[in-house]
């Protein structure tokens, strides 16, 4: 693959190094996120060295008991990271020349201990597998597939003047971007917005150049003692589970866009634009709700709906993130000026991977509001 990359490509991911430091607690730039990617397995090294520490406090007696030689155990937990840091080196080495990246020493990498290093651990690849692999597939047809339905209900992909004047989408939050490709499939013009350089390396290196099943990541590598099988720990995944390159051959080439800034800068001064508004889990990552339902309501036309799913969660409250019940917050969209046309309040799971014993699902609230 080739080691360079000028992304003005096909779907308009125009990266540029860009320092996103809002709130100064979240720095997401193309270099630091090449850095967590290029020593993902220097970063991780604790792993496996206190799996084996911790075996070697222990007698020879009770290690008898066990159906295993523990040396064994840990050499299974350093492949699946050496085949994790393949993956995230294959996605690296593609931008390196672009961000002019240049390798630092082992003390140097030492002192960068952001975000971004320690996150693109455990959860960042069932994250993946959710979006992009065959695993994931029960679980994004409770959350993605019954909001394309939704959609689908206002606004007919198969009514084709409709489609033929074009309904506008905007995704807000889209991670690795499953969500942009199921709505740019249908006909719908997607332009999906995401801040964090983590995703939009990788959901860039998927749109435009990865072949189906093409990646191989471990992601449950040391997560032993929540799993039934150490087969379920040790599973390769496979992804994506489609061919995302040829079954967007036919999409135009505006039909699909990506911004990349945070959407409160993005979106604050555009109106009236889209038909409709789709966010998957993306108002939990929110700091005001307030000002996340104000934007939405500028950003859509007259008429145009929003449809909802996720948890009600503010997981940055302890950042300055207010927190509202679904109660304070209905009351917040309907006083923006939306009218309630579905309210459900289903549990979905989410990350939650085949042998993993904690139960990952959620009370979500699932909800459509037209703009009136
Ligand atoms: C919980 S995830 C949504 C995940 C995805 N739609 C799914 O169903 O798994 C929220 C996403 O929003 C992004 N995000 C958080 N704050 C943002 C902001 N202010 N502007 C743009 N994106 C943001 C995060 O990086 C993350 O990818």
């Amino acid at each position: 693959m080739a080691n360079t990359l000028t992304c003005q490509e096909k779907y308009n991911f125009d990266i540029t190094p860009d320092y996103f430091k809002k709130y100064n607690i979240y720095p997401t730039s193309p270099k630091l996120c090449l850095l967590a990617f290029l020593n993902y397995e220097y970063y991780n090294e604790y792993i496996p060295e206190a799996i084996e520490n911790n075996y070697k406090k222990i007698e020879q007696k009770y290690l008898a008991k066990l159906p295993f030689d523990y040396k064994e155990k840990v050499k299974k937990v350093k492949e699946g990271m050496k085949t994790n840091q393949e993956f995230f080196s294959k996605i690296a080495n593609l931008y390196i020349d672009q961000f002019n990246y240049v390798q630092l020493s082992n003390k140097q990498i030492d002192n960068y201990q952001y975000q971004e290093q320690s996150f693109i651990g455990k959860v960042f690849l069932e994250l993946l597998i959710r979006e992009w692999a065959e695993e994931g597939k029960e679980e994004r047809s409770k959350s993605i597939t019954p909001v394309i339905q939704e959609l689908k209900k206002y606004y007919n992909y198969e009514n084709k003047s409709l489609m033929e004047e074009g309904v506008k989408v905007l995704n807000i939050g889209m991670r690795f971007g499953r969500v942009a490709y199921e709505l740019a499939k249908l006909g719908y013009y997607v332009e999906a917005n995401e801040s964090s350089y983590l995703y939009l390396l990788i959901s860039n290196y998927l749109f435009n150049y990865s072949k189906k099943n093409e990646n191989c990541i471990c992601p449950r590598i040391s997560s032993f003692c929540s799993s039934f099988t150490e087969e379920s720990v040790t599973k390769k995944h496979y992804f994506p589970d489609v061919d995302i390159i040829s079954d967007l051959k036919n999409v135009k080439k505006d039909n699909i866009k990506i911004t990349k800034r945070d959407f409160e800068i993005e979106y604050k001064d555009k109106k009236e634009l889209f038909d409709c508004v789709i966010t998957v889990f993306s108002t939990d990552e929110t700091y005001n709700k307030i000002n996340f339902t104000e934007i939405v309501n500028n950003v859509l036309k007259k008429g145009g709906i929003w449809i909802n799913i996720g948890g009600l969660e503010s997981v940055n409250s302890e950042y300055g993130g207010i927190e509202l019940t679904w109660e304070e917050w209905k009351h917040v969209i309907i006083k923006c000026g939306f009218q309630f046309l579905r309210e459900e309040k289903p549990v979905i799971p989410y990350c939650k991977i085949e042998g993993h014993s904690l139960p990952f699902t959620l009370g979500a609230i699932f909800f459509t509001a037209k703009k009136i």
